[in-house]
Parts: C-alpha cells; sequence; structure tokens
C-alpha cells in the first residue's frame, strides 16, 4: 500500500485531478489518497491558504498530485505552487512535450522534453517599491541550482537515448546571470561527449520552436523562459491540455500538469483530462509502477487514435467525464 497527497486544486483542478484519480484507481494498486485542499477556496472557509494538514501530509507520503492552484495577479498572496517547489526544493521541472493527437496539430511528432529550473530566477520573488516610478525585481542565480538543473537534463538525455541538449539563455543581455547559467552549461556539456549540445538565445529560441520544433529534444532553461516555453510548446501540440509535468526534488516529488485553474471553462466539464492522467503516469513511473503507468499512455494514445470522445479544446463533444471513462474503457 503507498500512500499518495492529492491536491484538488482551484478553477478546473478538481474535475481534472478526480479524473486523473478515476484512471490510477482503476488500475488497483492499492494506492491511497490523502486528499487535502489548499489555495482561495480553503482561504475562503478557513482563512488560511495551505493548512498545516497538507504540509504534514506531503512531508509524510513524499508524493503528490496537484491540481492548478489560482494565484491573483498583481496583487494578494503568492503563489503557493511556487512556494510548494520551493519549500520542498523541488528544483527540476521535467515537461515532456509529445504529439498524440492530430486535432490542432502544426507538426507531425513533436518529442521534446523540457527542463526547467524550479526553485529561483525571477521566481524568488524578491521585488522592491525604490520610490512611485521605479520598482525593482531581482533574478537570482546560483552555481548550485544551475549545475543540478543542467546535470538533469543531461543524465536524462543520457538515460533516455536522446541526442541533443538545447540550453536556453539570454546571456547577451544579462551577462553576469544568465552568463553563469551558460557557461556551467558549456562546462557540464564537455562531460557528456555523446550528447550534442547548443545554446540558443530565447527569443530566437521561440521562432524557431514555431518554425520546425523537430529540431529539439531536451531542452534545459531558465525558470522564467521555462515557464514561457512550457505553454509555447503546449501550443504546438494541441493545447495546455495535453502536457504533464513533474517537481521533483531529492526526495519528495510533486506531480501536476502544465496549465493553470481556467476559471474561463471551470465547472462546465470541459477540461481535457489528459494533462493530468499523463502526469499521473509520471508519478506511477516515479513510484516505480513503470508497466502500469505505460498502460495509462497506452490508453490515452488509443483513444486519441479512435478521435472518439475527445473535449471541445480539440473539437470533439465529450466532457471531463466522458473522456475518462474512455481513457478507463481501454487501459
Ligand atoms: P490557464 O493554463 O489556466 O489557461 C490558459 C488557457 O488554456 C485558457 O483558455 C484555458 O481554458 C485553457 N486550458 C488550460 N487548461 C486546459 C485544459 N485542461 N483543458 C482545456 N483547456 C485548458 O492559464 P491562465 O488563465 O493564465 O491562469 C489561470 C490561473 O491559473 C491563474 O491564477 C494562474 O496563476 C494559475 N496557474 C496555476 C498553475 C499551477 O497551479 N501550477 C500554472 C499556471 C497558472
Ligand atoms: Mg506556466
Amino acid at each position: 500500500m503507498k500512500s499518495v497527497t492529492l491536491i484538488p486544486g482551484d478553477g478546473i483542478g478538481p474535475e481534472v485531478a478526480f479524473s486523473a484519480k478515476a484512471v490510477v484507481d482503476a488500475l488497483n494498486l492499492g494506492i491511497e489518497w490523502e486528499i487535502i485542499n489548499a489555495g482561495k477556496s480553503v482561504f475562503d472557509v478557513s482563512g488560511v491558504l495551505v493548512p498545516d494538514e497538507l504540509y504534514n501530509s506531503i512531508e509524510s507520503n513524499r508524493v503528490v498530485l496537484k491540481g492548478p492552484i489560482t494565484t491573483p495577479i498583481g496583487k494578494g498572496f503568492k503563489s503557493i505552487n511556487v512556494m510548494l517547489r520551493q519549500k520542498y526544493d523541488l528544483f527540476t521541472n521535467i515537461r515532456p512535450v509529445k504529439s498524440i493527437t492530430v486535432r490542432n496539430r502544426r507538426f507531425n511528432d513533436i518529442d521534446l522534453v523540457i527542463f526547467r529550473e524550479n526553485s529561483e530566477g525571477l521566481y524568488k520573488g524578491v521585488e522592491n517599491e525604490i520610490s512611485d516610478d521605479e520598482v525593482h525585481a531581482l533574478k537570482i542565480v546560483t552555481r548550485t541550482a544551475s549545475e543540478r538543473i543542467i546535470r538533469a537534463a543531461f543524465d536524462y538525455a543520457l538515460k533516455q537515448g536522446r541526442a541533443k541538449v538545447t540550453l536556453v539563455h539570454k546571456a547577451n543581455i544579462l551577462k553576469k546571470s544568465d552568463g553563469l547559467f551558460l557557461g556551467i552549461g558549456e562546462a557540464i556539456a564537455k562531460a557528456y561527449p555523446t550528447i550534442s549540445f547548443e545554446s540558443v538565445i530565447v527569443d530566437n529560441m521561440c521562432m524557431q520552436l514555431v518554425m520546425n520544433p523537430n529540431q529539439f529534444d531536451v531542452i534545459v532553461t531558465m525558470n522564467l523562459y521555462g515557464d514561457i516555453l512550457s505553454d509555447l510548446c503546449a501550443g504546438l501540440i494541441g493545447g495546455l491540455g495535453l502536457v504533464p509535468g513533474a517537481n521533483i526534488g531529492s526526495d519528495i516529488a510533486i506531480f501536476e500538469a502544465v496549465h493553470g485553474s481556467a476559471p474561463d471553462i471551470a465547472g462546465k466539464g470541459l477540461a481535457n483530462p489528459t494533462a493530468m492522467i499523463l502526469s499521473a503516469a509520471m508519478m506511477l513511473e516515479y513510484l516505480g509502477f513503470t508497466h502500469e503507468a505505460n498502460k495509462i499512455k497506452r490508453a490515452v494514445a488509443t483513444v486519441f487514435a479512435s478521435g472518439i470522445g475527445l473535449t471541445p479544446d480539440l473539437g470533439g463533444d465529450g466532457t471531463t467525464e466522458t473522456f475518462t471513462k474512455v481513457v478507463i474503457q481501454n487501459l
């Protein structure tokens, strides 16, 4: 028996989180869920954003499946998503972007993986109001954090038999901070002679991805660029409903989709749960259930190949619930 923490989240979070839970439950792996929420919905009732019960659960289970949590824009509390990643030092954010449907398709056979530095950069949230006219945001880059994310990307490439690592930066302008990241990448690349290495400036990278994404394999980059490129890449394969993710530290991991709480479609049964279902598959892989994770990926692929029962973001007439049922039928 393995106990896992489930955070339903806000907006479409509960819809997609319970869909992923249903798929995992259908495999009868003896996974026990501790369901504890955090965020605005909890705050409105209890006055706390993250209950102690959630921290205790994460620290005892050490594996979490998490729905998206809403963050107020331009005011209010800081992102709980970012806080959890930093609190538990989940320094590696892995986001596999793989073509699975012909719907909304712009390219064939995209298969790339984004490694996003997940612990520092502008996401440290150090902002200072200097005057009415001037505000500073501090970009914090350390050798330690840069080395570990770049190594993680190369180790992954080696283990998965991938050919190339592309490091994305803006070191032409941010000579010291991005320059440090780039320099570390160039040095580490020498220790992996079988993997080719290139560095690309982030603005050019956006153009290259939109013109010819098939040239990329493993991408490693800093926190903000990784956030932006993730959504861009999701758009290349059919949308945010399709890309899963993992936040991995030394012994705690949180699995969640790339997308947010999608308030525009929340509560309507329109959310595509694929990204969360595939995040759950990444979680099973992490727990050692590789065979079962593959079963989920195959079931999802079968449903997409049939094109039946897909959700409206992909032009289908399915709902979150009916899509989940079809995936379960194909397990
Ligand atoms: P979003 O990712 O929630 O939505 C962007 C667009 O994609 C919307 O049109 C939405 O309907 C669509 N979309 C997203 N997921 C979908 C799905 N599963 N199926 C179908 N369509 C989907 O980004 P937005 O609107 O910028 O952010 C909303 C909230 O989510 C904000 O409060 C933001 O801070 C939060 N957020 C939380 C994240 C997390 O918990 N890790 C990650 C990203 C955003
Ligand atoms: Mg994002």
